[in-house]
């Protein structure tokens, strides 16, 4: 049984996932009116990814003798400067759950309550790897931004099947 403090924390984390879902799929929608049909594809795989967050959470309370409650959603931003913004602000909000995890996972600790510690550990890793996809693509952006170095690195990888052909 999840004390009451670990059923409100948990449920504010539903309603971050739930926004996290609003908010990429905004994205995504922003990015389809762009024509940016990768990025877009992108971020509607994301948004799904979030939803799935949230039931996760939502569940996880019921299953633990709370109630898990559905939240009220903020509505998330229209529009955005250009496409490193996008992932900038991406890049912010999941550093913001993985702090928001963190709390939880810490009030766990706090109360003795190993089995919610140990169901968080999932989302501990799923927030490394989230943080680390977006910063990676956030660093192909800085590199297209100086001199096109994206296509080149891109230009590379041909180039180097090219040439072991070349010696066979
Ligand atoms: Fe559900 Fe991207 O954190």
């Amino acid at each position: 049984m999840l004390s009451k403090k670990m059923e409100e924390i948990l449920n504010l984390q539903v309603g971050k996932e739930a926004y996290a879902s609003a908010l990429y799929l905004a994205m995504a929608s922003w990015a389809e009116n762009k024509g940016m049909e990768g990025v877009s594809e992108w971020f509607y795989a994301q948004t799904e990814e979030e939803r799935l967050h949230m039931l996760k959470f939502l569940r996880y309370v019921n299953e633990r003798g709370g109630h898990g409650v559905v939240p009220l959603v903020d509505q998330p931003p229209v529009a955005f400067k250009d496409v490193k913004t996008v992932f900038e602000a991406a890049l912010e909000h999941e550093q913001m759950v993985t702090r928001s995890i963190n709390e939880i996972v810490a009030l766990a600790l706090e109360e003795k309550d190993f089995t919610t510690h140990h169901w968080l550990q999932w989302f501990v890793e799923e927030q490394l790897e989230e943080e680390s996809s977006v910063q990676r693509i956030i660093d192909k952006l800085n590199l297209l931004g100086e001199h096109n170095l994206y296509l080149f690195d891109r230009d590379i990888m041909g180039m180097r099947g090219a040439g072991a052909e070349g010696e066979a």
